[in-house]
């Protein structure tokens, strides 16, 4: 079957949050931060509603970098069966401006900004991002701007196994070649053998749920070649 990769518009906004949520159905920080038992079918609509709009905003935010890999459905409308979400790097005068803006201004932290949908568990939410932020700077530093960013990846249980994900994750790397500037994430579980594959070293761990000893994420990095 023939995969197609291109860059995601927000008309495809509703079928990456279908796949997404297919690909995470089993992913075990998924159900930290939406509890099994929180579920029912009174807020499903609002935690789709939530996904899709964050979605939407990426798309239509310039430094995020969506990608999709696609397949023809027969039906003419082509198939989301994988995507990648990439965070630029802030550049040049951007960075600047950013900098000027941390001095003045600190930037709204996302607990600040977002509206939290019922089905989120927001303590567990604010812990996990408070450990990636926090890992972020001590890793990266004043450079935490200055890396391409995999925030996020999927692919529909499906279609795994056929290099997928690696592909869509070539594309990033691709960019940060270009630039010269290594690549981070952190991953779940499942994708650290297609991290390595790729290139990517393990650094650390992370233990992101409160009174639990699993890490349930990896934080990798990628130097440029
Ligand atoms: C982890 C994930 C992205 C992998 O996607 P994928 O397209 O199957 O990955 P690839 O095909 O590029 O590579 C997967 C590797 O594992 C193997 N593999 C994974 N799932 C497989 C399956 N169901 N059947 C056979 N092989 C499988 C492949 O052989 C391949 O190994 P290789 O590179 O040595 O040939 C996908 O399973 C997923 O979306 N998981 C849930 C969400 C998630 O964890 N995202 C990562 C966020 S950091």
């Amino acid at each position: 079957m023939d995969i197609q990769y291109s860059p995601a518009t927000v008309g495809y906004a509703r079928d990456m949050c279908d796949c997404g949520r297919r690909a995470f159905e089993n992913d075990l920080l998924d159900h930290a931060l939406f509890p099994r038992h929180l579920q029912d079918v009174t807020n499903e609509e609002a935690i789709y509603k939530f996904r899709l709009e964050r979605i939407r905003k990426r798309l239509e935010n310039p430094r995020w970098r969506y990608l999709l890999a696609t397949t023809d459905s027969g039906d003419g409308r082509p198939k989301v069966v994988g995507y990648s979400g990439w965070l630029a790097p802030l550049k040049g005068s951007e960075q600047d401006v950013n900098l000027a803006r941390n001095q003045d201004e600190p930037e709204a932290k996302p607990e600040d900004t977002e509206d939290f949908p019922p089905g989120l568990d927001v303590d567990v939410y604010k812990h996990v991002m408070k450990i990636i932020e926090d890992t972020k700077k001590e890793i990266l530093g004043k450079d935490e701007n200055n890396v391409w960013n995999l925030a996020s990846l999927a692919v529909d249980p499906d279609f795994n196994g056929r290099r997928i994900a690696s592909n869509l994750v070539k594309w990033g790397l691709d960019q940060a070649d270009e630039d010269q500037l290594p690549a981070y994430l952190e991953s779940t579980p499942a994708a650290v053998g297609v991290y390595k594959r790729s290139g990517f070293k393990a650094l650390k761990k992370l233990k992101v749920i409160k009174d639990n000893e699993t890490h349930l994420l990896t934080v990798m990095i990628r130097k440029p070649n």
